[in-house]
């Protein structure tokens, strides 16, 4: 395969280095392109632009691909915990016995929050989504801990400021679902798992500790282990371009969270439960909706479907969908909406509409399902991305530093006014 690209432009010709990655995709490396031609590209959305080199995930759309420091998502998903997940696309390697006890020691260390912190919950009226509760909490956090408001991107720095992150966000989350619920929050039990921690702070009460169940414990690792880390995504990007002007990691990921929230990206798990219930409560069959996901002229889409870079399945769908039966069966449980869903999925598979725009389930159509058995409200699946996706932003803010990567900036093309005069008001 040839290592340049040749551009003819205005009689010229050009020459631009060809980078072939680990698995053979291409780029045109274009950063020359404006000092050499005074041309710029225009990609809006960047489907066509790649934004860094990064070692942390592959993912091959095409194929429904997806791995974490080479380890396949199907294997990850199955055999590890989601705290040995973070810790590889943190460090690059599964831990070891040593390095998962100490990991796992310093979660347990950072689970607790500054008691003046737990004031400014009741600060939120009691109908504030918790998003915008998560991304003003992680930026609070920051303030009480200024030794690392600094960006420190490599050794015991950053392995403080990564757990310290990884583990508050749960507690946060947590937290503020308990004060919004008028209920008295859960201290962190150091006792516990990571997951079976969270579940202690969302739902013991006073009179009744939450007990843990293995089979929960497990289809809330997996939850998190699938929405660990998904390449140069909305919100990853947006982390990486806020990390980009030297700012911390704290305010660098609460950007984060706020471009998960939006509906296309994070906030589809909820679209999706929204989705179905509105199907199961109005009676109107599932063609209903996917007429209106058709109709040009109804914005309406079909909430967890479609991806921009998965045009096969995604496989963590796939995953889901095995996991949320299992789980429901395994609870002694029965959910219309999952009955609802797979039905939706049963005629998109055979709709023209669908299958010529590569539209398939991606990981929000199931995940909700799963948080709906494990009985997390509403409100707070998108919280659930973000307490996931948190290693995957750690660890792409710090892999930025480590290449050193310049301010991000896109450049634009101006289509507005041309030069002209003021005009006076008198003469407006
Ligand atoms: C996540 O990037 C990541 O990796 C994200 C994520 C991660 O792990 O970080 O995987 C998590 O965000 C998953 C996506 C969750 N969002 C949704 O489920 C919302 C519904 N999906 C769509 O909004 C859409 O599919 C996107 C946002 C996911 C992708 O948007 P694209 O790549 O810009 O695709 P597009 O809007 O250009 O769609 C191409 C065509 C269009 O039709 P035409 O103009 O060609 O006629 O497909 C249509 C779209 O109208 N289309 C849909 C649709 N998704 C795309 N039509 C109906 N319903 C849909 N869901």
């Amino acid at each position: 395969m040839q290592d340049k690209a040749t551009l003819h432009l205005d009689g010229k010709s050009y020459q631009f280095d060809v980078f072939t990655g680990s698995e053979n995709e291409r780029c045109i490396d274009i950063q020359n392109l404006r000092a050499q031609t005074g041309y710029i590209t225009m990609d809006p959305g960047f489907a066509n632009t790649g934004s860094c080199y990064s070692d942390i995930t592959y993912v091959e759309g095409s194929k429904g691909i997806l791995r974490y420091r080479g380890y396949p998502i199907e294997e990850i998903a199955t055999r590890a915990t989601f705290v040995e997940t973070a810790f590889l696309i943190l460090y690059g390697e599964l831990p070891t016995p040593e390095e998962l006890k100490n990991f796992s020691a310093r979660l347990k260390e950072h689970a607790p929050i500054h008691t003046n912190l737990e004031h400014h919950f009741s600060g939120f009226p009691t109908s504030a989504p918790p998003m915008a509760i998560l991304s003003a909490m992680l930026n609070l956090v920051s303030c009480f801990h200024p030794e690392v408001l600094d960006v420190p991107t490599t050794g015991d720095e950053f392995d403080r400021t990564a757990s310290l992150l990884l583990s508050k966000v749960r507690t946060i989350a947590a937290f503020a679902y308990r004060m919004a619920a008028g209920k008295p929050i859960n201290h962190p039990n150091p006792n516990l798992t990571y997951c079976g921690n969270f579940l202690h702070m969302m739902f013991s009460d006073p009179y009744q500790e939450y007990e843990v169940s293995p089979i929960v414990d497990r289809a809330l690792n997996l939850f998190l282990i699938l929405h660990a880390d998904h390449e140069q995504n909305c919100s990853t990007s947006t982390v990486r371009v806020v990390g980009s002007a030297r700012a911390n990691l704290f305010s660098s990921v609460a950007a984060g969270v706020c471009a998960l929230w939006g509906p296309l990206h994070g906030g589809a798990n909820a679209g999706v439960i929204a989705m179905l219930e509105d199907i199961h409560k109005s009676g109107r069959p599932a063609q209903y909706y996917i007429d209106r996901a058709k109709d040009k002229d109804d914005s309406f889409k079909l909430m967890g479907f479609g991806h921009r870079v998965y045009k096969n399945f995604d496989p963590r769908s796939i995953i889901l969908k095995k996991q949320v039966d299992g789980l429901l069966r395994a609870l002694n449980l029965d959910d219309d909406l999952l009955h609802i869903a797979m039905q939706l999925e049963e005629v998109t598979l055979k709709d023209e509409y669908f299958i010529s725009r590569n539209l398939y389930p991606n990981v929000d159509f199931y995940s909700g399902l799963l948080l709906r058995a494990i009985g997390i409200p509403l409100n707070m699946y998108t919280v659930m991305f973000a307490i996931g996706r948190m290693p995957g932003w750690i660890a792409n803010w710090q892999e930025m530093h480590e290449h050193n990567l310049r301010i991000s900036r896109p450049r634009q093309i101006y289509t507005g006014k041309t030069a002209r005069p003021f005009v006076p008001l008198a003469e407006r």
